[in-house]
């Protein structure tokens, strides 16, 4: 299947970036970037195109790689010396299930959604990276997370600038994308504030309800974020997320790897991509 038969182009001209509509369309995502730390377009991704997308990953389902373990958003840091009520000190259900790319059949329309060309350009405009290519990771360069019934993704920070999602299908009930725009900055966590997220007092906290076929692209190394519990529902919360760096051939660590795909033998210290 053709990627550009994919996407509305009518609606979203990622085809033309140097039209005046191609540009206007850039423009108003970075702006939305820069102010709200969320750039998404829905229906992105024309309803039958999405139906097949979806189908593609459905039969893999049973072999994704479950996690489910506690976790801080600080994990890479020492935490003892904190009050046991601090944000610090918190920790959070984080469960799911991953499917990476090497699961993906040959024929998967997949890999060439992620590798056309004319996306990763779209993407590298609104990011205003200088060079961006697709990651060359066998296992994380493309990946699904899938939130079934009381599944959560635990409130985190993201170790990169430039996560970019497709969500593919929504839960019945629960599962929103929740974040705070810009919470932390370089010099203060501010966790007075991350505490009142914690306990979901927080005005800060957005909550979007992100519809099945939105392209998505976010600013998580400063902006908290999670995926709220999911709760009853006939079927999964399912995103795709794309990788990219701006070198060519990028490959995640052994470790990062190691923690998605055999995570009962990895402590767990990084931080989840989305
Ligand atoms: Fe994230």
């Amino acid at each position: 299947m053709d990627p550009s038969s994919l996407i509305d182009l009518d609606r979203y001209p990622i085809d033309r970036l140097d039209a005046p509509d191609g540009r206007a369309l850039v423009d108003g995502l970075r702006h939305d970037l820069d102010a709200g730390a969320l750039a998404f377009l829905p229906g992105f991704i024309r309803p039958q195109a999405l139906a097949a997308l979806v189908a593609d990953v459905e039969p893999l389902f049973p072999q994704a790689h479950r996690r489910d373990r506690m976790r801080t958003p600080y994990g890479w840091m020492d935490n003892s010396g904190f009050p046991e009520d601090h944000p610090r000190r918190a920790m959070h259900r984080n469960s799911g299930r991953t499917i990476t790319r090497d699961m993906l059949v040959d024929e998967s329309t997949w890999p060439r959604l992620f590798e056309w060309p004319v996306l990763t350009e779209f993407v590298r405009r609104v990011l205003g990276f200088e060079t961006l290519h697709c990651s060359a990771d066998p296992w994380l360069s493309l990946e699904f997370h899938i939130e079934a019934e009381n599944d959560q993704l635990a409130w985190h920070y993201d170790t990169n600038d430039g996560v970019v999602s497709l969500l593919l299908q929504s839960p019945d009930e629960g599962g929103d994308f929740e974040h705070v725009p810009f919470l932390r900055d370089e010099n203060d966590e501010h966790y007075d504030e991350v505490a009142r997220v914690f306990d979901g007092s927080s005005e800060r906290i957005r909550r979007l309800p992100l519809e099945p076929g939105t392209f998505a692209l976010f600013r998580g190394r400063r902006s908290i974020h999670r995926v709220a519990p999911v709760g009853h529902t006939a079927k999964p919360r399912l995103i795709a997320l794309f990788s990219y760096d701006r070198e060519p051939g990028m490959v995640f660590p052994e470790a990062t790897v190691k923690a998605v795909i055999d995570p009962d033998d990895t402590p767990h210290t990084g931080t989840p991509a989305s």
